[in-house]
């Protein structure tokens, strides 16, 4: 069947969706499946071809490492030779949640899943949708599911299913809609296997809530804010829209921008957030997909502070104003 007329199944949350989207990660197949953080790609993170699928609809780079979603903390063991104090405290700390931890890789892990590196990024969502998909995927298969964002490589994340079939409704066997994602922004990423840990993608567990949860192990994890990390494919210009980004850290400042464009008659539409930073964080892909829609030159928006959410909602902005 040519990508054009594939027709991608459109399941429901209960009992009858949650079997289906089981059986298609049986058979091999791509799920779209809702997270509380975003909606993931997934398919059977145990089978080379299934997962060789995510990189063909997403059209990412191969080589571009995934990250396993998996039922709670014993199934994640399963695919580190080393899950080590720093994993395991964040693990209780935080798991099921929006927190992945960059661990050593056990001979389980695929090379198509790690990109052939000796690490690999596990995670346990909190989602009730995404955890009965894993209950159930773990009776009658491997347990393990590989998901990036189900959006096409580079683009906003999707936060509603109906995003997920805007963007690739075509290239995936179906959308399990779970409504809207509660978090908004892609987990964090933690990287347990170097001295002192650090944190790879900031996300709505934060710097501090990381360092709450290992005090008592005396070590203190940093973060990495180069543009270029060693996570790839969060490299700056991503989480793009097609119109061009510029920030604003005050209201100010974008209300003289914005006279300047309407003097020099530039269209725009702007995006002002919400004082409630987690609230920002839930609504950000969708707001910068409404404004996109619109197909302004440009999309101004007002910078939250860099406060709890505040730093990784910060973080995504200035990648989707990066030059791209
Ligand atoms: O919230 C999330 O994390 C969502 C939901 C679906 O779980 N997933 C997600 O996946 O954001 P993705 O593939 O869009 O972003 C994962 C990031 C990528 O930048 C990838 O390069 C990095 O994690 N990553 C995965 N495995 C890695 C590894 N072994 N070493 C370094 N970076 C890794
Ligand atoms: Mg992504």
């Amino acid at each position: 069947m040519s990508e054009e007329q594939r027709k991608c199944l459109q399941l429901i949350d209960n009992a009858q969706g949650i079997a289906q989207a089981t059986e298609i990660l049986c058979a091999g197949g791509t799920v779209a499946l809702p997270s509380e953080t975003v909606y993931g790609l997934g398919a059977d993170a145990t089978n080379a071809l299934a997962v060789q699928k995510i990189f063909s609809a997403k059209n990412r780079p191969n080589g571009h490492p995934l990250i396993i979603h998996v039922e709670n903390v014993n199934s994640a063991r399963i695919f580190s030779d080393d899950f080590n104090v720093v994993a395991e405290t964040l693990a209780t700390a935080f798991w099921p949640g929006p927190l992945t931890l960059l661990v050593k890789r056990s001979s389980k892990v695929i090379d198509e899943i790690s990109g052939g590196r000796e690490t690999v990024a596990l995670r346990v969502p909190a989602h009730e949708t995404f955890q009965k998909v894993l209950h159930a995927f773990s009776q009658v298969g491997s347990g393990a599911i590989a998901a990036p964002s189900a959006n096409k490589y580079g683009s906003v994340s999707p936060t509603t299913a109906q995003h997920v079939l805007s963007d690739m409704g075509n290239l995936i066997d179906a959308v399990l809609d779970g409504g809207n994602c509660v978090v908004g922004i892609e987990s964090t990423i933690v990287d347990c296997t170097v001295n002192p840990p650090a944190i790879l993608r900031q996300g709505a567990i934060t710097l501090e809530l990381v360092n709450s949860a290992l005090r008592h192990t005396g070590i203190v994890a940093t973060e990495e804010f180069t543009g270029e990390s060693r996570a790839p494919g969060m490299k700056l210009s991503h989480y793009a829209p097609l119109a061009t980004v510029k920030l604003f850290e005050n209201s100010d400042a974008l209300s003289s921008y914005e006279e300047q464009c309407a003097l020099n008659k530039v269209p725009f539409v702007k995006i002002l957030g919400h004082e409630d930073r987690e609230l920002y964080a839930r609504e950000l892909y969708s707001l910068l997909r409404d404004a996109d829609a619109l197909q302004p030159k440009e999309i101004l928006v007002l910078l939250p502070e860099p406060i709890d959410i505040g730093v990784a909602i910060r973080d995504r902005l200035f990648k989707a104003a990066a030059p791209h």
